[in-house]
């Protein structure tokens, strides 16, 4: 079994409620007073980032890695889903914006979402956002689910396209992507 494989097998699809998140988020705002008063910050700031090794994911799956106590997808996409991504007319999406703190508020092409390889190419093979469906918080299913052949969640039935923008249902926004980018050609450094 590929060390993708491993990692997109039975996580890819499991589903759960924000509270366990909720949980883990009050537990960091409770702890970090005291880690900012030890000031050590390069403790802190390692244990902030994460390094994934992506050079196992064929095209057409997705890795998903849990990063400060939220899953991470990571898709290669196929040239289908690129396509399918860049011919969306913005004017048909619900959220503007590309929710992507690595290039700011920006329109939400699926240029500005997709990430860079490591030479600073963007062809679209490289998507990486939080799983964390912005209604309420569930985790999508991947895998070209939906209406829109990219992630779904069945919580309220909210539609996620191959780029990661809500395109129907309660959802208000487009998943977010985290902070990221490649390190080397087959690593990507979270945070
Ligand atoms: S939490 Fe995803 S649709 Fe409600």
């Amino acid at each position: 079994m590929s060390h993708a494989e491993d990692h997109s097998g039975d996580r890819r699809d499991f589903l759960y409620y924000a509270t366990a998140g909720v949980g883990a988020v009050t537990v960091g705002a409770a702890v970090w007073p005291l880690v900012n008063q030890m000031n050590p910050s390069a403790d802190v700031q390692a244990a902030s980032q994460m390094r994934v090794d992506v050079g196992g994911i064929s095209e057409g799956t997705q890795l998903t890695v849990l990063f400060l106590g939220k899953p991470v997808f990571i898709r290669r996409r196929t040239a289908d889903e690129i396509e399918a991504a860049r011919g969306v007319d913005l004017a048909d999406l619900v959220d503007q914006d590309a929710r992507n703190p690595n290039i700011g508020p920006i329109d939400a092409s699926d240029e500005n979402r997709s990430m860079p390889d490591y030479s600073g190419a963007n062809t679209g093979e490289w998507l990486v956002q939080i799983g964390v469906c912005t209604h309420l918080g569930c985790v999508p299913i991947g895998d070209g689910a939906g209406d829109f052949g990219g992630w779904f969640c069945p919580c309220h039935g909210s539609h996620y396209d191959s780029s990661g923008r809500i395109r129907r249902g309660p959802a208000p926004e487009n998943l977010p992507i985290p902070v990221a980018s490649f390190v080397d050609d087959s690593t990507i450094l979270l945070g």
